[in-house]
């Protein structure tokens, strides 16, 4: 993969490619990013992340950088200029660069850098196949995590130290016990009785454009779904769980703090939803 990035518009090699030192994403986690799947040459659900980026700059007060169609054209050059079928887009915007001060300069503009690199679909179909370890770890981040901020130590703590129990995710869970969602995934039951649930877009996490999709998927299947908090001792007690994400589709959870989820061995539920977001994929 050649490695292109685009940066206020220039697109190059990933090398030269840089921001202002005194960009505020670099000095204050000023700003919001996207993380977008190419599958098989088709980017997915590009609408539902330019509109969610489009919430988390309102939401933050930071300009967006150009128009949705104008993002579009950009994002396409950069996939074709790495020549890639398979690849994480990530897209960051953030308030822009100015001598440092809290409150937002005047007159800034936005910065908008996007890269892209290669997804490695056949580790993610491995580990469909065999499942993930996960673990809790305490949801220590704001009371804003509806926003897809750049803000992210309390999860990659997180994520870090469940990788340091051997673990793939860490589930987050607030202060009442009930998790919340991954460090960087949702996350999903199903209930002895069969019942699919994850945790309500209301309360506090990311609207997670996989979720979406997966919530959309299960209602064609009449699957049964709750969006509702659940305990990490239900989720042990699930017959099934599962994370998702545009980074990793749908990963069934093995084991969560080391209790066997289910048989210990992925459940029919996610292999489903699998099945059918790949079709839903090959159709985008
Ligand atoms: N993470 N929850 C959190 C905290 C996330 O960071 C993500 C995405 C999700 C899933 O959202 P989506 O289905 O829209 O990808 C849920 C991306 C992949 C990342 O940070 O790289």
């Amino acid at each position: 993969m050649s490695r292109i990035a685009y940066v206020n518009g220039a697109y190059l090699p990933i090398a030269y490619a840089t921001v202002h030192i005194e960009d505020r994403g670099n000095q204050f986690s000023d700003g919001a990013y996207e993380g977008i799947t190419v599958y098989d040459g088709k980017i997915i659900d590009l609408v539902p992340h330019l509109a969610r980026l489009r919430r988390s700059l309102s939401e933050l007060r930071i300009s967006a950088p150009m128009g949705d169609a104008a993002l579009t054209q950009v994002i396409k050059e950069v996939v074709r200029r790495n020549r890639t079928n398979s690849a994480m887009i990530y897209m960051q915007v953030s308030r822009g660069a100015a001598k440092r001060d809290h409150a937002f300069p005047e007159n800034i503009k936005p910065s908008l850098i996007i890269t892209c690199r290669r997804l490695d679909f056949a580790a993610i179909n491995a580990r469909v196949k065999s499942g993930v370890k996960a673990s809790s770890q305490p949801d220590t981040r704001w009371s804003r995590c509806d926003i897809k901020s750049i803000s992210l130590l309390p999860n990659i703590l997180a994520k870090q130290a469940a990788r340091e129990k051997g673990s793939f995710e860490a589930i987050l869970v607030d202060s009442d016990g009930l998790v919340t969602e991954g460090s960087s995934t949702n996350v999903w039951i199903v209930t002895p009785e069969g019942t699919l649930v994850t945790r309500s877009t209301d309360d506090n996490i990311l609207p997670g454009i996989t979720r979406s999709a997966i919530i959309r998927l299960a209602r064609d299947m009449q699957m049964p779904i709750e969006e509702r908090a659940f305990t990490v001792k239900e989720a042990k007690g699930a017959t099934e769980m599962f994370l998702t994400s545009s980074s990793c589709c749908a990963q069934p959870i093995i084991a969560f703090d080391d209790a066997p989820i289910g048989n210990g061995k992925p459940g029919p539920t996610v292999k489903r939803l699998v099945e059918q977001y790949r079709i839903f994929m090959d159709a985008q």
